[in-house]
């Protein structure tokens, strides 16, 4: 007969996997598939709105604790998902601050968006297991992706 040692060990096991597991899912989280349909304009003001609210939530998030700290975590996962679908060839229209560059550099540009996703994905776990410490920091990793990107793949204001 197995001794409660090894139930408790067996049983712990089976819990890291299934985490394991359910991080694995959030990180290849897969983008609306609604987007892809969108027009060329669209796309520019869809991904605009949701920097926006990128913005919007980094900024709050470092206030919030539990459920509202997980919520918004699991937003910024969607969110930059969601971005990895709106900046493709040919989407450099109208009102724009994306500049050319994105498009020679593509997958170095998707990277920083992927990263995001991943970290964003830390932050939701450290906010389920009220680690405000990780918590934190996934905050301030995820706030270096946005001046990362924008460096090299943003107009500067005068240039827009
Ligand atoms: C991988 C690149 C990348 C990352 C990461 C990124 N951005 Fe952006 N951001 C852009 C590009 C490109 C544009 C210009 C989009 C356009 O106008 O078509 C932009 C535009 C914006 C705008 C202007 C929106 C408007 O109305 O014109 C804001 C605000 C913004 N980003 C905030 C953020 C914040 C906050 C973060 C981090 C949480 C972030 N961005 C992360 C590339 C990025």
């Amino acid at each position: 007969m197995p001794s409660n040692k090894f139930i408790a060990f067996a049983l712990a096991a089976v819990v890291a996997a299934v985490a394991t597991l359910a991080i694995a899912q959030d990180v290849t989280k897969t983008p609306d598939p609604a987007l892809a349909a969108l027009t060329p304009e669209e796309m520019v003001l869809k991904r605009q709105a949701i920097m926006k609210e990128d913005g919007g939530i980094l900024k709050g998030a470092g206030a919030l604790s539990g459920a509202d700290a997980v919520a918004a975590a699991d937003h910024l996962v969607t969110n930059f998902s969601n971005l990895t679908a709106l900046f493709p060839e040919g989407s450099a229209v109208g009102e724009t601050g994306a500049l050319p560059v994105i498009w020679e550099k593509h997958a170095d540009f998707q990277a920083i968006f992927a990263n995001a996703v991943a970290k964003a994905t830390e932050m939701k776990a450290a906010a389920e297991a009220g680690d405000a410490d990780a918590y934190a920091a996934s905050i301030k990793t995820i706030g270096g992706f946005c001046g990362q990107c924008h460096e090299t793949f943003r107009k500067k204001k005068e240039q827009s």
